[in-house]
């Protein structure tokens, strides 16, 4: 629901905060567009609003925000410096005071600051469609209005408790079930208004003047510690929250208010914050902005595996019609077997409805003939990584569709360019990475070719924009941002293993930095032999960079390919149970040092962490020298989105300016020392 003109003083030019007083009846309205963040001009505007409703002695004020939602929250943009008057906390005490009683109406997604003016409202009536949220823990705060300490008072502390520390917004029945609303109405909230006014309730006790039912949260605590991984904020919030329990309002608010403004110079929230607005800004290349993107309603899809069943996966929950391309019939069906699959998961586990299954269904379709590509707009080809194999693939979707089709490439490390190399219209060809699965993972790296048009490109970020994805624009080099990253990565840890460390011990420093999988673990659930087949392909042409440790290779050989081998093997042992250590890798690892004659090396936890980070971080602006990503955020959102890095963190980058760009110079020496000739240094660590 939009709310487009809900006076005839809104819109476009309309004031900030506009009054117009019918009767005894007020109606405020806030156009704050885009979302009606809390801006200053918006609090100031509430507070002028607010006298005037009152000198005009009106019985009731209906609060409404025009355009797509009811305030979403305060504005992130004001909090890098400290707050303007007039603060939001005072100006919701002005609201909950008014003799006039504020009716909050709301739509769209009711978040953080946009819940707390709303529960200092004395009612709240919400479209079915509502949202309801206090989302400040993912920016690395906890709500700064009275959020923890009026939540409580009208949901009670357990849901409070829960809603203030995961983050997650609820729907508009169930926080009506909580008891957070005074109604739900579904349609014109002018009408839902008037017929709320009609019966008027008698007017509840301020919120902040309610007791608090008391509860116990150590169940809830051990919850949040586990899902939190090293964020602060959650537990912040959920403790701060429980001293809704013991203190008086004016008490827990004002601490909640301190712990607010001091999380705002954490290094987290900056972190997240910046990670929000970056989101945004690299999903939207600056260049594109002038160009329409063509509409895109049918996709092709030439791969049935699990990357290209992924891919259609999510492109039908977009809404678009999906025809999947196979060699063979036999092969398209079990490509039309393993969407299903996908369609049926979602189905089970509650998150569409029969109707929406039933839609993806009718959308579908899979079989081996090219010909059903013809009217595409879109085709992405997730074939086995072999640049013949892909140009062939290339060369059968060009004959059939039309050159103002796109037709991508999902290759994780070849380079687009050779695989459209002479095809007609050169324009409409780029590379769409996805990450795998593909119906979940949100990361896509947009590769544009020397000649990728930027009509094509504009298309692509829109179509993966429409998909829900985070699209981020790379160059064209060895694994693009992300997986040369990887490498760099995945190389550091093999000369510590070859040089002393155990694999497992490598996993788990990288799990007390924060990162959900150890490069080994991850290793084992990816499968070892793609990376396998890519170092032998950059041995083959002589591009493997540095010292060479063959010890996978040697797991490989042995079938010991990951979790989902044959084998159930790999660097750990799963056949009773996913993830064991295994004695024989660590043996077979000591064995491998001794006929090298290596002298076994000491890395402590710290070290670990610093030489891979240094890997990292060098690798990374090795990726900006050369221009391959557009910005430091570019990589931060690579790293964050697909590879795990954790968010509170901020991202490689983030981190290393954070920890000091001095001590990851001299962890970078360590490396140069530990492996010479191994490691280019970027123009930051050149020395
Ligand atoms: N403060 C300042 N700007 C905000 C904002 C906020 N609280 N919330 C959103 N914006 C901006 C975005 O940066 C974006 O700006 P841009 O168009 O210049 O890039 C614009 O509003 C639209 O946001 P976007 O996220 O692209 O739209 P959406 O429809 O996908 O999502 C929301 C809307 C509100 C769900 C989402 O923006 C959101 O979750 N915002 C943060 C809410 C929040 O954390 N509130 C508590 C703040 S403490």
């Amino acid at each position: 629901m939009t709310i487009a003109t809900a006076t005839p003083e809104s819109g476009p030019d309309a004031p900030v905060v506009n009054v117009v007083i019918t009767g005894s009846h007020a109606l405020v309205t806030i156009n704050n567009p885009p979302v009606n963040a809390l801006s200053v001009h918006v609090r100031k505007g509430l507070m002028d609003a607010l006298h005037r409703v009152n000198e005009a002695g009106c019985t009731t004020a209906a609060l409404v925000c025009s355009g797509r939602t009811f305030v979403a929250g305060g504005d992130i943009s004001e909090f890098a410096g400290p707050p303007p008057l007039p603060h939001l906390p005072d100006v919701l005490d002005a609201i909950e005071a008014s003799t006039t009683p504020f009716i909050a109406v709301m739509h769209g997604t009711v978040l953080g600051g946009g819940l707390e003016l709303a529960l200092a409202c004395a009612w709240r009536i919400a479209d079915e469609k509502t949202r309801f949220g206090l989302p400040e823990v993912n920016l690395g705060l906890i709500p700064g209005a009275g959020g923890t300490q009026r939540l409580p008072r009208v949901i009670g502390l357990e849901r409070a408790a829960r809603m203030a520390a995961n983050g997650k917004p609820v729907s508009a029945r169930t926080f009506e079930e909580f008891g957070g609303l005074d109604l739900v109405f579904d349609g014109d909230p002018m009408a839902a208004i008037a017929s709320f006014r009609d019966a008027l309730p008698a007017r509840p006790a301020n919120t902040s003047t309610r007791p608090v039912d008391d509860a116990d949260l150590t169940a809830l605590k051990a919850e949040i510690t586990k899902s939190a991984k090293g964020s602060n904020a959650p537990m912040i919030a959920l403790e701060t929250t429980a001293l809704a329990a013991t203190l008086p309002f004016a008490e827990g608010s004002r601490i909640e208010r301190q712990t607010h403004l001091d999380l705002r110079d954490s290094a987290q929230s900056r972190a997240l914050r910046r990670l929000f607005f970056a989101s945004r800004s690299v999903t939207r290349p600056a260049r594109l902005k002038a160009i329409e993107p063509a509409p895109v309603n049918h996709v092709a899809i030439v791969g049935g595996g699990l990357m290209g069943a992924g891919i259609a996966a999510a492109s039908l929950a977009a809404g678009h019609r999906v025809t999947l391309l196979e060699r063979d019939t036999e092969s398209a069906e079990a490509g039309q077997a393993r969407v299903e699959a996908i369609i049926a998961r979602d189905l089970a586990s509650g998150r569409i409805s029969d109707d929406k299954a039933e839609a993806r269904r009718a959308a579908f379709s899979a079989g081996a003939d090219y010909t059903a590509a013809a009217d595409a707009d879109i085709a992405i080809e997730a074939v086995f990584e072999d640049p013949d194999v892909k140009r062939a693939v290339f060369t059968k979707l060009a004959e059939v569709m039309s050159e103002e089709a796109l037709i991508a490439t999902n290759t994780s490390y070849l380079d687009p360019n050779l695989i459209s190399d002479g095809m007609p219209g050169p324009g409409r060809f780029l590379g769409l990475h996805f990450f795998s699965p593909a119906n979940i993972m949100k990361l896509v790296e947009v590769v544009g070719t020397a000649a990728t048009s930027d009509q094509t490109m504009a298309t692509a970020f829109a179509f993966a924009r429409g998909l829900g994805k985070i699209p981020v624009e790379t160059g064209v080099c060895d694994g693009f941002i992300g997986n040369r990253i990887l490498s760099a990565y995945r190389r550091q840890a093999d000369y510590m293993v070859a040089d002393g460390a155990s694999p497992y011990a490598v996993d788990e420093a990288m799990h007390g930095l924060g990162m959900p999988l150890g490069p080994y673990e991850l290793q084992d659930l990816t499968g070892l032999q793609i990376s396998w087949a890519n170092r032998k392909r950059q041995l083959a042409a002589g591009t493997w960079p540095g010292r060479y440790v063959d010890i996978a290779d040697k797991l490989c050989e042995l079938g010991r390919q990951g979790r989902g081998s044959a084998a159930r093997k790999g660097w750990y042992d799963h056949t009773e149970m996913a993830g064991t250590r295994d004695p024989e890798v660590e043996a077979m690892v000591v064995a491998w040092r001794v006929e090298r004659g290596i002298t076994q090396q000491t890395f402590t936890t710290d070290e670990i962490v610093m030489r891979i980070m240094a890997a990292i971080v060098n690798e990374a602006h090795l990726i900006l020298d050369e221009g391959i990503a557009t910005s430091d955020t570019a990589i931060d959102i690579v790293w964050t989105e697909g590879y795990g890095f954790p968010k509170h963190l901020g991202g490689p980058m983030f981190w290393a300016e954070e920890t000091g760009m001095d001590t990851i110079r001299d962890a970078f020496a360590a490396i140069e020392a530990q492996s010479p000739g191994s490691w280019k240094a970027a123009d930051v660590f050149k020395s």
